[in-house]
């Protein structure tokens, strides 16, 4: 049977894709801070080590997909930048290189990442933190996160996800060892993200004013369903791409300008 691994995924987007990938007969592995088969913390290099070897370990050294959706947004009172450099892109890139032999000893393998329609919708998102990121430069992440705050680094970290996927797909580590990696860029989607009991009230009340054309935010079986896709023998041809899955907020507010 095949197994996938699937982190953040005792809440919101990545419980909906164990659901879903558990249904359609798969193994799946859940990372998550707490509750999950592998429990781990994202934000260090000694979490993400630990949950290579544990999910290694565990699926015999072989994986058919990983989906990153662990994360953590700019609204919740707790929120700082340094967190979502660490957890949003380093617990993602480091978690997806760490897995690469266990992907690349699979068939037909593929990795998703979970990146945000904030990547082209939010203005003024500080280029420093992007830069650092993908330079792989942690320390010097951090502090530009920091020194930006939560809500411009968030963004931040979710377009250097996007440019990561979009640099790394088509290189012999990726594609050339059979991997597909892509990415999808969700809208608002009603998680514990966006209506959570710890989110600033006054950042969370300006969620009513995002436009969705659509007219309704998204639910998580409904970016899992996205996943799913991308993981599957339908997306055959998907290498590197970037899918806005958010009502139609990108085209919306980014017309025709890319
Ligand atoms: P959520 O808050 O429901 O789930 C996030 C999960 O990540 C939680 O289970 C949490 O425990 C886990 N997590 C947080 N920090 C961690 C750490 N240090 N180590 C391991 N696990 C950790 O949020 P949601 O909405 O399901 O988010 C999933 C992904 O989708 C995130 O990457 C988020 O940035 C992204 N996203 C969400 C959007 C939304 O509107 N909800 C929009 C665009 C992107």
């Amino acid at each position: 049977m095949a197994t996938y691994l699937v982190t953040g995924a005792g809440s919101g987007i990545g419980a909906a894709t164990v659901a879903r990938l558990t249904r359609s007969g798969a193994d799946v592995l859940g990372v998550d801070l707490t509750g999950a088969d592998i429990t781990a913390d994202l934000s260090t290099p000694e979490g993400r080590a630990g949950a290579v070897a544990a999910a290694s370990a565990a699926a015999g050294g072989r994986l058919a997909g990983v989906v990153c959706c662990a994360g953590v947004g700019p609204l919740a009172t707790t929120a700082s930048g340094s967190a979502m450099v660490s957890v949003n892109y380093f617990g993602t890139v480091d978690l997806l290189t760490g897995l690469r032999p266990a992907l690349a000893a699979g068939d037909h393998a593929a990795a998703v990442v979970v990146s945000s329609s904030s990547t082209t919708t939010q203005p003024a998102i500080p280029a420093d933190v992007v830069a650092a990121c993908l330079a792989g430069d942690e320390p010097a992440a951090v502090r530009c996160g920091a020194a930006a705050g939560p809500v411009a680094s968030y963004p931040a970290t979710k377009l250097a996800l996007a440019h990561w996927v979009r640099r790394s797909a088509g290189t012999p580590e990726w594609i050339g060892a059979g991997i597909r990696l892509n990415a999808v860029a969700p809208g608002m989607i009603d998680t514990p993200m966006t209506n959570g009991p710890d989110l600033d009230p006054e950042l969370a009340r300006a969620l009513d004013f995002y436009p969705v054309p659509l007219g309704r935010r998204g639910q998580p079986d409904e970016i899992a369903s996205v996943i799913e896709f991308l993981l599957g023998p339908g997306a055959a041809l998907l290498c590197g791409s970037v899918i806005f899955a958010d009502g139609g907020t990108d085209a919306h507010l980014r017309g025709t300008d890319w």
